[in-house]
């Protein structure tokens, strides 16, 4: 099996919810690397510094960087690709949010299909023929579309996106793969079922519901709540990550999932329970709370992934139990009240100013 090694990595992304767990499993729980991080991020709504606050105390100047730019930023953005010596980037930028991209696309199509462009020519530019070096891409399984009650996707199912944010990075994946078949440029790509865990900004259903407990809100429950999705902890999907920069031949796609499927009604009795109990709440009160509101138009039914390919091919493997990663998670969230609050007050987004801009 190829054994790559990699020295100075561009993550993009790096402030986000899964970008920020994967730099920390990187320099703090990752002994097999001794590289160097870049995290280039520019700070979205998405995008909290006080994710990597530990990180930037204990690696910034010797093993972490941070540049704040949009992966649109061309010349910029070369610029820390020459400064850096890059050898590898893993691309996480990407406005995330389905409901978002309903209400406004145009962030969808600017950050994730022009600035995925982008990225990738100021990799081939900076590269020339390298190849030892590589481009990898992370996606997500809502490309393949909508499941019935039956099958899962695999890394040959059509792609079928419905939303505005799924078309936008089903075009990203197109684009990746077209750069590697035409260009002969070192590319892999990734596509991952729904992520939970620390540091998820509140709009995604797990964080919010947790949230919104403690907070003594209602829980919206979209549609008839009977919509499945399929969960993985996001160190469980980080470590895919690694296992396919490190393993991978280039040019290779690979689904990763929990193989967890989950009616979303169902979830968020279980989160109910697992709150409850931690935070000191009435289970029945919490359960009233569930409000079933208008669905998310075009609402995908269920997404099921095959990751057979990932676990024969390259030996990698789900390690986190859904209500151990669960019960971790909720534990996270009752014990960062000042991350909540400064979410909340939109006072994270002066983390920078205070810590940076002072320096
Ligand atoms: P997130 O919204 O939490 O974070 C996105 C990060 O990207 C933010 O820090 C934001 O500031 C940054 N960003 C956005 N546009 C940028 C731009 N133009 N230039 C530079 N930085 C920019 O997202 P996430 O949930 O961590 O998802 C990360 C990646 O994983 C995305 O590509 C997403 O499509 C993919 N993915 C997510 C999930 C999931 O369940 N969250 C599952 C599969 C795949
Ligand atoms: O499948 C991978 C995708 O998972 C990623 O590519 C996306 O970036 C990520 O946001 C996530 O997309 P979803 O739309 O599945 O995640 P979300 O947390 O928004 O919703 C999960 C399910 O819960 C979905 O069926 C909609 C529903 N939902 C969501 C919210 C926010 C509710 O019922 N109520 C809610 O308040």
């Amino acid at each position: 099996m190829q054994q790559r090694s990699l020295k100075n990595v561009l993550v993009s992304g790096g402030m986000g919810f899964i970008g920020s767990n994967f730099i920390r499993f990187m320099l703090k729980n990752n002994p097999d690397f001794s590289g160097r991080i870049v995290n280039l991020d520019v700070l979205t709504y998405a995008g909290n510094p006080a994710n990597l606050a530990d990180i930037d105390a204990a690696y910034q100047g010797s093993r972490y960087f941070f540049e704040q730019a949009g992966i649109g930023d061309r010349q910029i953005v070369e610029n820390i690709f020459k400064k850096y010596e890059i050898d590898t980037v893993v691309h996480f930028a990407a406005e995330s949010h389905v409901d978002r991209s309903i209400l406004g696309p145009e962030g969808f199509i600017r950050s994730n299909i022009i600035g995925t462009y982008t990225l990738l020519e100021i990799a081939r530019d900076c590269w020339a023929s390298r190849r030892d070096v590589l481009f990898h891409h992370i996606s997500t399984d809502e490309v393949y579309g909508s499941l019935g009650s039956e099958g899962r996707f695999t890394e040959t199912s059509p792609y079928d996106p419905r939303s505005p944010y799924s078309a936008s990075k089903a075009s990203s994946d197109h684009l990746v793969m077209a750069w590697g078949s035409t260009y002969g440029f070192p590319v892999t790509l990734s596509n991952c079922s729904n992520n939970y865990g620390p540091c998820q900004f509140p709009e995604k259903l797990i964080p919010l519901s947790i949230l919104n407990m403690i907070e003594g809100k209602p829980l919206p429950v979209y549609g008839d709540g009977k919509n499945i999705r399929d969960w993985i902890h996001v160190d469980d999907h980080n470590r895919a990550v690694w296992t396919i920069l490190t393993k991978s031949p280039a040019g290779e796609k690979y689904n990763i999932g929990g193989e967890n499927e989950w009616e979303n009604i169902r979830l968020l009795h279980t989160l109910i329970d697992i709150t409850a109990r931690k935070a000191g709440l009435d289970t029945e009160k919490l359960r009233a709370s569930v409000t079933f509101v208008k669905d998310r138009p075009g609402h995908d039914r269920r997404y099921a992934i095959d990751c057979s390919k990932i676990k024969k091919q390259l030996g990698w493997n789900q390690a986190v139990p859904f209500e151990e990663g669960l019960g971790r998670t909720v534990d996270w969230y009752l014990a960062n009240p000042a991350w909540i609050s400064a979410v909340r007050s939109g006072e994270y987004r002066n983390w920078i100013k205070r810590n940076y801009e002072e320096r």
